[in-house]
């Protein structure tokens, strides 16, 4: 969030943005479920210019053990930036920032995983950005649950999420990597379809209470068109997974 540079219009006279989306909508949202052969789930994002991929091992042995919960399965989250992922190479390994994401994120599969099932395990939840241009927090949960689905661990639902904001006095969805640097406000949302709950919500900059319930919902109405984004990907997945297995089935019945 910052002052715009002055020759930097980051809305024009037909109230459309700098890359042609109109207020309300969102980059375009490709996901994959299943691309890593040695995690048990994982999912491949891609949003607009961010490049995010999410691996998930578990549930497994927590550790360190003094972590265990001996009533429910820890979901630990990392989050990293690749040095290659944006313009100033970033300086490898955790920051503040890394920190802050990666705890807010678990603390949102958190709420969505029956974590009670899986008593003193841990399930990992690794997010590596490749490319960014802002949003890469939204982009990293929605491939995180994903990929939880895709390791079969149980969930009450998805998560999804999104980020609405303003920029140039008006309130926008999915803000871009200027109008994140030159807008006026961020608030990433995440959010629980069948349930209604939101279990993600940040803000950063100001807004007013008409602007913040605008945006809110502009959040919440884009998260239920991800949820659905999400889940095609998962029918994908596990169509392919059926073919696999009756290909291998039909192989061995010919070999017999
Ligand atoms: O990515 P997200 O919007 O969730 O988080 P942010 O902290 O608001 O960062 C916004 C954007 O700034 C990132 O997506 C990156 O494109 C960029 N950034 C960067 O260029 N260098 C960093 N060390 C951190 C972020």
């Amino acid at each position: 969030m910052g002052g715009t540079p002055t020759d930097l219009k980051l809305i024009d006279e037909n109230g459309r943005r700098l890359d042609g989306r109109r207020p309300d909508e969102m980059r375009p949202l490709r996901i994959e479920a299943g691309v890593l052969k040695r995690a048990d789930g994982s999912a491949y994002v891609e949003w607009g210019l961010n490049k995010v991929m999410a691996a998930v091992y578990g549930p497994r042995e927590c550790h360190p053990r003094h972590l265990q919960n001996t009533e429910r399965a820890l979901v630990q989250c990392r989050y990293n930036m690749a040095s290659f992922s944006v313009d100033d190479r970033k300086r490898p390994g955790p920051d503040r920032r890394s920190h802050e994401i990666s705890k807010i994120i678990s603390e949102a599969l958190t709420h969505v995983v029956f974590t009670e099932y899986f008593p003193r395990t841990s399930i990992d939840v690794y997010i590596e950005v490749l490319q960014a241009n802002a949003g890469t927090r939204c982009a990293g949960l929605t491939a995180a649950s994903v990929a939880l689905a895709d390791a079969g661990v149980p969930m009450r639902d998805l998560v999804a999420s999104c980020a609405a904001g303003k920029v140039s006095d008006t309130v926008v969805l999915d803000l871009g990597k200027e109008e994140d640097n030159f807008g006026q406000a961020d608030i990433p949302v995440g959010y629980v379809p069948r349930t209604g709950e939101i279990v993600l919500l940040q803000m950063d900059g100001d807004l007013t209470h008409e602007e913040f319930d605008k945006g809110l919902h502009m959040a919440v109405e884009a998260c239920k068109k991800i949820s659905d984004i999400q889940r095609d990907a998962l029918k994908r997945r596990y169509s392919a997974r059926t073919q696999d297995t009756e290909i291998d089935s039909t192989e061995r019945s010919e070999a017999v």
